[in-house]
């Protein structure tokens, strides 16, 4: 470094999505858009390739006065903006727990300040081997670390024998664990966990009643799963358990309400008592007063006009119950030709991506570029992002991904 501290950070990598997505920005301007599949990007586009963008949310930020922007807001959030969480998150079923809530720009400030709060320095942090690249980012930038399981057993199912012998093992070696789990449509392999899988998780947890365990539900692409009702089933086993144990949630407007520039989020516990519920208003205020500060006042004062007006609410559910069917088309689409194809995926059930894992993705992902097909190479495997191309395109991917991957590992 020159006049910067590295810190351990890993600091002037080329960003590997940024060059795959200009390759084929380029490929578009040379060929045509009709003739290349540019499934890099990581945010919900329509058909015509323009992004996803629920009509009437924008429409609210449009009726705003003056002062709804201009202000600072409280740093846990404005009052409203409280309950509103609440609705998004839980809709009319509040879990019988004590929930506080803290705003936090988007998904990932509050995946900061779960680290922030409840990891010491120099502690790990527990999740699947597949994982969202900037939890360990994230994690590390503040002085901690990620520790991975492995996400799958050989049959596709939540390997919850790896899961309970890394957090085990994590819990001989520190007092307490933050544990990510990040579902439903899970990032990159749409994995959403079932009944079952919960049951074991808790089981598993339920196993150290002297260490405190902190169990963080990264929920960025919820309200992009399926039905509304069903896929939030899970949140009632996050009830009733033992003290030793705080389920936190991790809320993010950026796709569910499509306010990904807004940064709008928030941190919500569902604490077994009321002492920590207030300790992690009081934790997550001074951890955000530190970073961001306080929040986007323009886009909490949009979601809270949104719960407050049935009919508003009604139309944004309508609205991205168009998109979400077309985002459910497309991963079907993609897994029917799959299957055709005789092409192993990660076990996807909804959501942006269907991971395909792969050796040498690198060389597979490059290999694929010259059927003009662009796709994001992770350390093991391939990401297809299904929210950004058609159901067409998600049908063609598959053999040819086939061929690709046959023709770098024969
Ligand atoms: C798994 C996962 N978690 C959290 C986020 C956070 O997103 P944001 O900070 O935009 O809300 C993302 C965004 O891509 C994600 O994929």
């Amino acid at each position: 470094m020159i006049m910067a501290e590295a810190n351990g950070r890993t600091i002037g990598k080329p960003d590997k999505l940024f060059g795959v997505s200009s390759l084929a920005k380029q490929r578009i301007a040379e060929a045509g858009k009709e003739n290349v599949i540019d499934a890099t990007i990581g945010v919900l586009l329509t058909d015509e390739g323009k992004l996803a963008v629920l009509s009437s949310v924008i429409e609210g930020l449009r009726q705003l006065a003056p002062e709804d922007f201009a202000e600072y807001a409280p740093i846990a959030g404005i009052p409203s903006y409280g309950e509103t969480v609440k609705k998004a998150v839980f809709l009319d079923e509040q879990p019988d727990a004590f929930v506080e809530t803290c705003f936090t720009p988007g998904g990932t400030g509050a995946l900061r300040n779960a680290v922030s709060c409840y990891t010491k320095p120099g502690e790990a942090v527990l999740t699947g081997d597949w994982h969202w690249s900037p939890y360990r980012v994230i994690a590390e930038e503040q002085g901690r670390r990620l520790e991975t399981y492995s996400l799958f057993d050989g049959e596709g199912k939540f390997n919850y024998k790896a899961f309970g012998a890394s957090l085990t093992d994590l819990l001989n070696r520190q007092e307490g664990a933050l544990i990510i789990i990040n579902t439903p449509a899970h990032n990159p392999t749409g994995y959403t966990f079932t009944a079952d899988d919960w049951d074991r998780v808790i089981e598993t947890i339920c196993k150290f009643p002297d260490k405190k365990i902190r169990l963080l539900v990264d929920i960025a692409y919820l309200d992009f799963s399926g039905d509304a009702r069903a896929y939030r089933a899970f949140f009632k086993k996050l009830t009733g358990l033992p003290e030793n144990i705080l389920p936190l949630v991790a809320f993010s407007a950026s796709k569910g309400f499509t306010l990904y520039g807004m940064r709008c989020g928030a941190l919500l516990c569902m604490a077994p008592t009321a002492e920590i519920a207030k300790e992690f208003k009081d934790a997550c205020t001074v951890a955000s007063r530190a970073s961001w500060s306080n929040g986007n006042r323009a886009a909490m004062t949009v979601l809270s006009n949104i719960f407050a007006d049935e009919n508003l609410l009604a139309k944004v559910t309508e609205e991205r119950q168009f998109f979400l069917d077309a985002l459910r088309r497309r991963g079907k689409a993609f897994m029917d030709a799959a299957a055709a194809a005789g092409l192993n995926c990660c076990p996807y059930d909804s959501g942006f991506f269907v991971t395909v894992p792969c050796e040498n993705a690198e060389a597979v992902g490059k290999e694929l570029q010259k059927y003009d097909i662009f796709t994001i190479p992770l350390g093991e495997g391939v990401r297809v992002s299904v929210a950004s191309i058609t159901e067409t395109e998600c049908a063609r991917i598959p053999e040819k991904l086939k061929l690709a991957i046959e023709a770098v590992n024969a």
